[in-house]
């Protein structure tokens, strides 16, 4: 999909404790002072199905296969996609996701050693082909997001996962930042204002080279 007509789609992505949440709800309400129209929302979730399938991925005890795991969370995407996110880019709107097809491959292929092959296949049904117009990659090291991730409460299941798992994970986001320019790497360690404001700058040097495509809904934009 072009551009052209339609809002931006912008997602987070990291490992746990990175900050991708905090920073995404600061975006928000930046664009919102912009006066552009904001949709924000998160996978696994975002949809009355997708808080569902949320709830049995992130709570349930029992385990679950990486086959299994992967299958819901492509699930939740397809359905977020055409019901969320399309329609929203459509109505010209910012659509801000807390994680999306990059999540599939930094986890499912890098952290469970699923083919990786197969699961862009997956992510390219789940998502009609609809590829994020920036990724923000918040980067920081395993032991000091798991320390964030703690200090916020009880762990969830894949909360509970392996330090070398998050760190083969946060090996997967290197290598599709490497492969995908859309994808900034942002020292997550920083302060959250200094973050906010690499991630303000970036994402208004897009608006203003695709100014057109999101003046045409009579936005009033303030300086
Ligand atoms: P959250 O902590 O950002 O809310 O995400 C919930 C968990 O789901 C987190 O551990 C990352 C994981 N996840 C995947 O493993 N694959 C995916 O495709 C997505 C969207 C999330």
């Amino acid at each position: 999909m072009g551009l052209k007509g339609r809002g931006l789609l912008i997602t987070f992505e990291g490992i746990e404790g990175s900050g991708k949440t905090t920073q995404l709800k600061r975006l928000a309400a930046a664009l919102k002072k912009q006066r552009y129209p904001v949709v924000s929302t998160h996978e696994p979730g975002g949809t009355p199905l997708g808080e569902k399938i949320r709830t049995l991925l992130v709570h349930s005890k029992t385990k679950i296969s990486p086959e299994t795991e992967l299958f819901l969370f492509v699930s939740d995407r397809s359905n977020h996609v055409r019901n969320v996110i399309i329609p929203s880019l459509q109505k010209k709107q910012m659509v801000l996701c807390d994680r999306f097809t990059d999540s599939t491959i930094a986890y499912q292929a890098f952290g469970r050693s699923l083919s990786q092959k197969l699961l862009d296949g997956m992510n390219k049904l789940a998502t009609g082909g609809l590829k994020p117009d920036i990724t923000f990659f918040l980067d920081l090291p395993v032991q000091a997001g798991l320390r964030r991730a703690k200090s916020r409460g009880a762990l969830n299941r894949l909360d509970r996962e392996s330090s070398t798992f998050y760190a083969r994970v946060r090996k997967g986001y290197y290598f599709l930042a490497r492969k995908n320019s859309r994808i900034v790497i942002i020292d997550g360690s920083q302060s959250a204002e200094a973050i906010h404001a690499q991630i303000l700058q970036k994402v208004n040097m897009l608006l203003s080279k695709f100014g057109q495509a999101s003046s045409s809904n009579g936005r009033n934009r303030s300086k």
